[in-house]
C-alpha cells in the first residue's frame, strides 16, 4: 500500500512545523554554490506545502530565515531574500487554487522593504482562504519572540492594566507572534541534525519531534507522509499515564458513536 493511503485522516496533526536544513551541504555535495541548494530547496517547499494541503492539515510552519541567518555573508542573504520574493510571486496562483492562506511570524520589519511588500500583498490576497494556513517564519527566533512577549506584558503591568499575579500561560501566549495559531503537534527537522535551533521553543512543549537524515532539497511528499505516519504511531500522553489516555480515547469514541 502506498504510504499516503496508510495515513489515518482522522488522526492528522493539526499543525506541523519544519526546520528546513541542509541546503548548503546538498549544494557542496554536488559541487555547486550554496545558493543552488536554496534554489532546489524551493521545490521541496512546494512539495511539502502540497502534501500538507492534500492531507487536509490545518497549519504548516516553515523556518525559512532565522534571526541568526542575518550573520551569513551578504550575498547569501540577498540571494535568499530574492528567492523568497520570487517564490511567493510565482506561487500565488498555486496558493489561490489550493485555498491556502499565507501568514508570517518573526521580525518582519527587519526584512528588505521589497520582501515586506511582496509578503503583505500575498497575505492580503490569500487572507480569505480557508484551507491550509502556511506560516513562514522569517527573521524569527524563539528567544527574540519570548523577550518581546515579556516586554509587552511588562508594559501592560506598568500601565496598571494588569497585576503581576494575573500573568499566566494564556496572557503570556497572547504576546507571542504565533498568537491564534495552535501549538505544533509535530516538528520535522531534516539533514540529520538533532537540534531545535531557537525555533518555537515555547510552543513545542508537547510536540512530537521527527528527525530525518534527508537534506532539505531532497525532501519530498513521500518523506512528509512518512513523518505523519510515524507521528500517528506514537502515544501522546501530555503528562498522563497510558491507562488514563486509553480511558480518554474510549470516552471520545463513545461520544462519536
Ligand atoms: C537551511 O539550509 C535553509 C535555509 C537557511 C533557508 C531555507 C530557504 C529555502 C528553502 C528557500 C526559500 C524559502 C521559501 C519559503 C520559498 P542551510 O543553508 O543551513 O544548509 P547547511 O546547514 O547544509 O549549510
Amino acid at each position: 500500500m502506498e504510504i499516503k493511503e496508510q495515513i489515518n485522516r482522522e488522526k492528522l496533526p493539526g499543525h506541523v512545523a519544519v526546520i528546513m536544513d541542509g541546503n548548503g551541504r546538498w549544494a557542496r555535495k554536488q559541487g555547486f554554490a550554496r545558493i543552488k541548494g536554496h534554489e532546489k530547496g524551493v521545490g521541496a517547499v512546494r512539495d511539502t506545502v502540497e502534501a500538507a494541503a492534500e492531507l487536509g492539515i490545518r497549519y504548516l510552519t516553515l523556518f525559512a530565515f532565522s534571526t541568526e541567518n542575518w550573520n551569513r555573508p551578504k550575498y547569501e542573504i540577498d540571494a535568499l531574500m530574492k528567492l523568497l520574493v520570487e517564490s511567493i510571486h510565482n506561487e500565488m496562483k498555486t496558493l489561490m487554487d489550493n485555498n491556502i492562506r499565507l501568514a508570517t511570524i518573526g521580525d518582519l520589519q527587519s526584512l528588505p522593504s521589497k520582501s515586506q511588500q511582496e509578503l503583505k500583498k500575498a497575505m492580503d490576497t490569500t487572507s480569505g482562504n480557508t484551507g491550509l494556513t502556511l506560516v513562514l517564519a522569517l527573521s524569527y527566533s524563539s528567544r527574540w519572540e519570548i523577550v518581546e512577549a515579556c516586554r509587552k506584558i511588562a508594559e501592560t503591568v506598568q500601565k496598571g492594566e494588569m497585576k503581576p499575579e494575573e500573568i499566566d500561560v494564556h496572557s503570556f501566549t497572547a504576546g507571542l507572534t504565533t498568537v491564534g495559531i495552535p501549538d505544533p503537534e509535530l516538528l520535522i527537522r531534516t539533514s540529520g541534525e538533532y537540534r531545535i535551533s531557537n525555533f518555537l521553543l515555547w510552543q513545542i512543549a508537547y510536540t512530537e519531534l521527527y528527525f530525518t537524515p534527508t537534506l532539505w532539497p531532497d525532501f519530498n511528499k513521500e518523506e512528509f507522509f512518512r513523518a505523519i505516519l510515524d507521528f500517528q504511531n506514537r502515544e501522546r500522553r501530555f503528562g498522563l499515564t497510558s491507562e488514563q489516555i486509553t480511558k480518554v480515547e474510549s470516552a471520545k469514541k463513545k461520544r462519536t458513536q
